[in-house]
């Protein structure tokens, strides 16, 4: 049985020629056996839509129609130009790479994580090691490669933090393990990870392979810092490590502060022999024209300005939701770090009681079938019982969203 396949299409097969194929052979064991990844929007597509962490207010880009996509002057009949709008040299400069060759452009960071793995773990044989709770792409991909995965669980204590002991002591134990992917701030933990941490991982002498740090929401954090909330006076992006260390790849996106979620397009910051090795791997013109330029207005002088600004009124829409959320009797703790575009909240099994996973999935399917309103329910991952993981929205939107949550939990 292959997952998925829409019966009503199949039916419209005419004959299933020839008899000896069978395709459930054909394929390869561990891509036939796979769960994909359920994202967001294959559950819900409507509503107010505060599931998926994207930027509830738009494109870093100039609105209107001062700005229309140049359709003549972008040559689209022609296949896209290696210098892609000058995309590398604007993310090196952003990043304060030492040069655009230690930047690679992907189609959304879920390429590059796919790519990192063909390129560097055996299938079959290889392993990636991941520290749930996490993002659930690294799992996924891992099966399509045929890649085992070894979890040391992140600590929870309030906030999530790396257990680095256990993951040196996974990695020592075991020689097949060739990548290590961190998360920071991590999804759905919304905490950033301590560079000093990611360094003790970086420098295990016991471990040869690479280690991935996931920056996707890493300007919500920078927003924090530049408000002299966290981490002032310290690097917080492992991009400034990236000059140093050639086992460290950093891979972040446009899709979360730049609001360009639709064009996809990730970047990641590593050594150049690193980004060669991606370069040499990925299809041909993976990067649309269109893509290209979307994103070199983005991060252009005044799209990184709309960025700035829009990250800035998200950080402030969060204080007011987390503020609101505190006040509904039936809510528990606001849970993790904060230092992204969305927040964990836990549904009690009543007023000042315990996390309830049940309660919790049936207020997430309640909000979304009957309310149109779409957050995303989180409860059966490890450390976050209870949980719903709720995007920041508009300040419209987020009132939306206490109102039902009040009005479900009454
Ligand atoms: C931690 C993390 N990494 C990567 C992605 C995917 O980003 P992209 O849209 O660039 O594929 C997401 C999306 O939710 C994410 O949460």
């Amino acid at each position: 049985m292959i997952r998925g396949v829409d019966q009503r299409a199949d039916s419209l097969v005419r004959e299933r020629r020839p008899a000896h194929f069978k395709l459930e052979q054909a394929v390869r064991p561990n891509i036939l056996s796979l769960a994909p990844y359920r994202c967001a929007r294959d559950d819900f597509q409507e509503g107010v839509l505060l599931d998926a962490n994207e930027n509830a207010l738009g494109p870093s880009l100039s609105s209107g129609s001062e700005q229309p996509v140049p359709v003549d002057a972008l040559e689209l009949h022609r296949y896209p130009h290696p210098a892609l709008h000058g995309l590398r040299e604007s993310a090196a400069s952003l990043r304060s790479m030492p040069d655009p060759h230690f930047v690679f452009i992907g189609v959304g960071s879920d390429e590059v994580i796919d790519l990192i793995q063909r390129c560097f773990a055996r299938p079959g044989r290889g392993k990636i090691l991941v520290c749930p709770p996490t993002y659930g792409m690294y799992k996924v991909s891992a099966a399509i490669n045929d890649l085992e995965v070894v979890q040391v669980p992140l600590r929870f204590d309030g906030s999530f933090g790396l257990d680095v002991p256990a993951i040196n002591a996974a990695l020592a134990a075991d020689p097949d393990i060739a990548l290590v992917f961190l998360c920071s701030p991590g999804n759905p933990t919304g905490s950033l990870l301590p560079l000093d941490e990611v360094r003790q991982v970086l420098d295990n002498a016991n471990f040869n392979g690479l280690v991935i740090v996931d920056e996707a929401y890493i300007d919500f954090a920078l927003e924090e810092q530049s408000l002299g909330r966290k981490n002032v006076g310290t690097d917080i992006s492992a991009c400034s490590l990236v000059p140093d260390y050639a086992n460290l790849i950093v891979s972040q996106t446009l899709s979360k502060s730049f609001g360009l979620a639709a064009i996809r397009c990730g970047l990641a910051f590593a050594q150049p022999a690193t980004i060669q090795v991606l370069n040499n791997t990925k299809a041909p013109y993976s990067i649309s024209t269109t893509t290209a330029y979307l994103a070199a207005q983005a991060l252009a002088p005044p799209g990184i300005a709309k960025m700035r600004e829009n990250v800035r009124q998200l950080v402030e829409n969060r204080d007011t939701l987390i503020a609101e959320l505190g006040r509904i009797p039936a809510l528990g703790r606001v849970i993790g770090g904060n230092d992204a575009n969305f927040v964990m909240v836990e549904v009690l099994d009543g007023p000042g009681g315990k996390p309830d996973s049940a309660r919790a999935a049936t207020v997430y399917l309640t909000m979304a079938q009957e309310f149109d309103l779409v957050v995303r329910d989180r409860s059966k991952e490890p450390g976050c019982d209870g949980c719903l993981r709720i995007s920041i929205g508009t300040a419209d939107e987020n009132k939306q969203c206490i109102t039902l949550l009040e009005k479900l939990l009454a």
